[in-house]
This record gives C-alpha cells, structure tokens and sequence, in this order.
C-alpha cells in the first residue's frame, strides 16, 4: 500500500473539474503552467478507500445521508491513536468544510464588532472568518528569524484589546510549515487563559507532520471549554472533493452554539463522506506512513536543489504540511513583478505569498504533493530562469 511507484505515477487531472489544474491557467493568467498553488495532492487516494468508494458507488443509490456510529467510532480511534486525544462521540459536529466551520466558529464565539487575533501570516481564508461576518481581523505577525518562526506573546499582549474574544491557530502551520512545539502551545493556552480568549484551532494538516504534533485540544482543562478543533480527513488521504470534516467541542454549551448557527447553512453529509472516511481511518495508516515518506524525499529534494543551486532563493524543509515557504526576497522583484516572472518566464503556478497576509510579500508558497517528477520539472524551470 502506498509504494514508492504508486507516488511517482502521473494521473492525468486535467478534465475532472480539478482546480489546480482546470483553472490554473485562467486564475494566474498565463498559459501551459505547472500548477503548485492550491493545496490538495496530485495522488490517488488510498486503495482501500477507492476499494469502498467502488462498492458505494455500485450500490447506486446516493440519496440523503447520515454518519453511522461507525463512522464516529472511526474518528474518535484515529484522534486517540494518532494524536492522543480523547474525545467523545457528542462532542463531534460535522462540516463540509474547515473553512465554512471556521466562519461558523468565529460566530459563535464573537459578537459583531469584536476582535479576533490571528498570528500572521496564515492560511488567507482565516481573515476573511473574522471579515465576513463583521469582526475585525487583527493581523499580529509571528516573530521571525530568517525563516524560523514562532508565537510572538509580546505582540499579542500588546494586540489585546476591551473586544477581543478569540484567537484563531493554525496547528500545524500554514504556510510557513511549523509543528508547533508543547511548551510554546502551552505559553499560547495559558495567554488565551489569562485573557479569556476561546481558541479556534484549525488543525486539518496535523497527520501530516515530520515530527510530533501536539493537540491544542488536552493541554489545559479551561481552555478545552473554549476550544473549536477543527481536524478533517481531506487533507491527509487526499478527499477535499469528498466534502467532510469534523469539528471538535468538547464544552456543551458552546457546542450548542455552534450547532445552532451550523444548522442555518443546512449542509449535510454526502453519499459518500462515511465509506470514504471510515476506508481511511480504519485501514490505511500505513498508506498514510508511505505518503509521509515520499513527501519528505519530495521536500529533500526542493529544499536541497534550492540551496546548493539557487542561493538567491531561501528555504526551510517543513516540519509539517507538503508546502514550502519560499523567501523570494533575494530577487529584488515587487509582488506584482516576481508574480509574473514566475507565471510568463517560468510558467509556474505558485500561490503568492500576499494570499497569507500583507507579511508574505516577497514570499510564495509551494506546494510538493505530486510527483517526484513534478518537483523537477518545478525545479529545472527555476534553475532555467534564475541562473
Ligand atoms: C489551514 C487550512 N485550513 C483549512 C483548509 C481547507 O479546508 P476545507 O477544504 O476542509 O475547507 C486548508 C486548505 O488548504 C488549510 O490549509
């Protein structure tokens, strides 16, 4: 399960209605563009999972669904297992999406006015959470050193006002790849505390991780009433299309909250959400270990080419997700000019880094879940282009 030429393997995605490849062309304005932007991987998900996928499909009938206690048992084994987390069947709303739980979270911890914290930069929808339903984003950037970030509490004690209520964490971290470790969730947990901020802790990349991820969810008991966990299977087994994640409250009244402005959306279940998720909670983890190893030779690779043949370029190997944080700032291109270097001289398709906040400029992020030949051709075309 999951060798290394079932990853080197090219699927033609062209045609199926994929973003990364079926709009490319058109959100970047260029034309022929390797697309490394949005973030879902070019590998078939996991045998087992297109195995139950198959045999839902050939039952033939896709009306109005519900997950089974089976499908909870399967969530709440993967959170115990993977990430030592306990967590009861009750506690467990589903969402179609992480990012339509994060504006549903940001609700029902905030009225409109008030001020959400968010550590920047980071993933772009987490701003709009905030914006779209008339609280007011407040970017604090992250404390940086070349290119290791971390929390910067100064900052976010000096960012704390009369109408904060929340904070929103990116857990393991997009972009800029960090696992964040225990004493600095800590440090976070005990800031959030102390002003009585909830916690919106998206943590959909937690499985994919080169080194051991930490639950802000068990790290102390008073923030566990104000936490919002957003964890999804998508990510990790390759199944955005399949539209499913869970969102994880353990405080009852708090949950009813959420549940009450969830409910207004009426987004249910698709016909296929419970065969797939179960398939790969249940029966492929060593896929998962498989993937985690072809991504890390990916990243090897990227990182390594760049700093022995690229120096005008800077990188970190992530200590999670599949996306390389790439400090461009060397060329000494504007935004708009690297943007369209990339796009018309190297025909390549990368997100910029100003989709993360105003702190990303000079930065685009790349994102390695392909196949190795992909990452080449990614590189020959750098090296074309910049040497
Ligand atoms: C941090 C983060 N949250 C959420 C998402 C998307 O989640 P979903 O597809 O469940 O809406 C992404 C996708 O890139 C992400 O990086």
């Amino acid at each position: 399960m999951g060798t290394t030429e079932e990853f080197d393997r090219v699927v033609e995605r062209r045609g199926t209605g994929a973003i990364k490849w079926d709009a490319v062309d058109a959100s970047f304005g260029g034309q022929d563009l390797l697309p490394m932007w949005i973030a879902d991987m070019d590998f078939p998900a996991p045998p087992r999972v297109r195995e139950a996928l198959s045999a839902r499909v050939e039952q033939g009938v896709y009306g109005y669904s519900r997950l089974s206690p089976a499908y909870y048992d399967a969530v709440i084994r993967w959170m115990d297992r993977r990430h030592r987390i306990h967590v009861e069947p009750s506690w467990i709303c589903f969402a179609a999406g992480v990012v339509s739980a994060l504006g549903i979270a940001v609700q029902a911890v905030s009225e409109p006015g008030d001020d959400i914290l968010i550590p920047s930069p980071v993933y772009g929808p987490f701003y709009k959470a905030a914006e779209d339903f008339g609280r007011r984003a407040v970017s604090v950037p992250l404390a940086r050193d070349g290119l290791d970030y971390r929390f910067d509490l100064a900052a976010l004690e000096e960012a704390v006002g009369p109408r904060t209520r929340a904070l929103m964490l990116c857990s393991p971290h997009n972009p800029v790849g960090r696992v964040w470790e225990r004493p600095e969730l800590e440090e976070l947990a005990r800031f959030c505390r102390v002003h009585g901020l909830a916690v919106i802790a998206d943590e959909i990349h937690s499985d994919l991780v080169f080194r051991p991820h930490t639950s802000f969810l068990g790290l102390d008991p008073e923030m566990d009433a104000r936490t919002i966990l957003c964890t999804a299977p998508t990510k990790t087994f390759n199944l955005a299309g399949i539209q499913d994640s869970n969102i994880i409250i353990p405080d009852a009244a708090l949950r009813r909250r959420y549940k009450a402005i969830a409910a207004k959306s009426h987004a249910m279940p698709s016909a296929f959400a419970e065969a797939a998720v179960t398939a790969a909670y249940d029966q492929s983890e060593d896929w998962l270990e498989a993937l985690l190893a072809y991504l890390a030779g990916n990243i090897d690779l990227f990182c390594g080419t760049i700093r022995r043949e690229l120096p005008q370029l800077r990188v970190q190997a992530p200590q999670g997700t599949y996306l390389v944080w790439v400090d461009c700032s060397g060329l000494g291109l504007e935004p708009d000019a690297l943007q369209r270097f990339l796009v018309e001289e190297c025909r390549l398709a990368l997100s910029d880094g100003r989709d993360f906040g105003p702190d990303g400029a000079g930065f685009v992020r790349v994102n390695l879940a392909c196949p190795r030949s992909m990452v080449e051709e990614c590189l020959r075309r750098l090296k074309a282009h910049l040497r």
